[in-house]
């Protein structure tokens, strides 16, 4: 049966974060674990959350042991932290990586057993504590999705948990946290919001409202990703993305993510590669073999991102789209092959077999992959997808 959820409150827009005593007031907790990244605390942003806490007189723990994307260990670490401090709300301020590590302390704090105990796709959860999501990157859209992604190291994979217990009960989106991301961070994650709205505009578990929410995120990424690149201290643009970033988190939360994800996570398990550039390498193999089945919907795509005055639909609309998003990905200095970042040629059938066994995307995807399809797919990645050419 097709449900629609997403966080339970949702603050948009520059300055929200002032919002976040009162809202915190009416959660009625005392003791809140803050769940980031040096990083985060370098840019100043987690002493502001922190502060905007302390106005509450909330004691407050601070668990910042996040490095790049969050392993199984880190988050026993974190909930460890968490029941240690007897905390009564968790908020996770930083990337998709802090959120989703915040999100396991919380949901999982009233559940026995460990992680490693729960790493099956749907979770059976006893009912967790609060969660606040302050995303400072547009990107994962995590703030609004019941869903957290962590590498199991011993067997290089990514895990996908997905709960109803995982979904925020309130996310601060304020884009003024974003201001100071660097460009190629700006670049990437941004592709991983867009890479979101594509793919749940193309599941096959899309429905009214996922698309209404994927289509507008792709107009919204498409305009203002190239600004924020180039002039990242654009308070209207990266209130966009801001958006853009949300509204796909709000759409694949429901509709799902499909194989750009799914050929994405090995190289992120097996090479460290971060998620957004994974995406970015995989989208135009991916969205070239899916758009042959769905070229309206392909063509759609291209429409929302701007790509041509004039409406063209169906296969050449479909292509149009393809170079939209070629152009787009090379604007932004993405890495464009598994080559640069250090993938080896002779892991790409072992990669193959592996995206292949990520059902939990893979039943999303528009069109089914067999596994020489899979190894052409990273094939075609691994020297750079190269678009047909051709002319409107
Ligand atoms: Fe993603």
């Amino acid at each position: 049966v097709p449900t629609f959820q997403t966080a339970r409150r949702i603050l948009i827009g520059p300055g929200v974060l002032d919002e976040l005593p009162r809202e915190i007031r009416e959660l009625q907790c005392r003791r809140a674990l803050v769940v980031t990244d040096p990083g985060v605390f370098s840019a100043g942003i987690a002493s502001r959350v922190i502060d905007e806490l302390a106005k509450n007189c909330l004691e407050v723990e601070v668990f910042d042991g996040i490095e790049g994307e969050p392993t199984l260990e880190v988050a026993e670490a974190c909930l460890a932290t968490a029941r240690a401090f007897s905390t009564e709300i968790v908020v996770g301020a930083g990337g998709g990586s802090c959120i989703d590590v915040a999100k396991v302390a919380a949901a999982f704090f009233r559940s026995e057993g460990s992680v490693r105990d729960y790493t099956s796709s749907d979770l059976a959860l006893k009912e967790g504590l609060p969660l606040v999501a302050i995303p400072t990157t547009a990107g994962t859209g995590s703030e609004a999705t019941g869903i957290a992604i962590l590498i199991d190291s011993l067997e290089n994979r990514k895990i996908g948990m997905t709960s109803p217990m995982l979904f925020p009960h309130l996310a601060v989106v304020d884009p003024d946290l974003m201001l100071t991301v660097p460009a190629p961070v700006t670049a990437y994650t941004g592709i991983d919001a867009l890479t979101h709205a594509v793919e749940a505009y193309l599941s096959i578990n899309a429905t009214s409202v996922t698309d209404a929410l994927a289509i507008k995120a792709v107009s919204l990424i498409g305009n203002a990703l190239r600004v924020c690149f180039q002039d990242g201290r654009n308070r209207e643009a990266r209130h966009a993305m801001a958006e853009g970033s949300l509204l796909a988190g709000m759409a694949f939360a429901n509709a799902g993510v499909a194989a750009v994800h799914a050929f994405a996570y090995p190289l992120g398990a097996r090479y460290r590669v971060p998620h957004g550039v994974a995406n970015a390498l995989m989208l135009l193999p991916v969205f070239n073999f899916n758009m042959q089945v769905c070229v309206d919907r392909a063509s759609h795509i291209g429409d929302a991102l701007g790509a041509a005055p004039e409406i063209v639909t169906g296969e050449m609309g479909a292509k149009r789209t393809l170079q939209a998003l070629e152009t787009l990905l090379r604007e932004l200095g993405i890495p464009q092959t598994l080559k640069e970042v250090g993938v080896r040629e002779a892991d790409l059938p072992d990669m193959a077999g592996e995206a292949l066994r990520i059902e939990r995307l893979l039943r999303n995807n528009p069109r089914e992959i067999g596994f020489e399809e899979a190894i052409a797919l990273y094939v075609q990645a691994f020297s750079g997808f190269a678009p047909p050419v051709f002319t409107v």
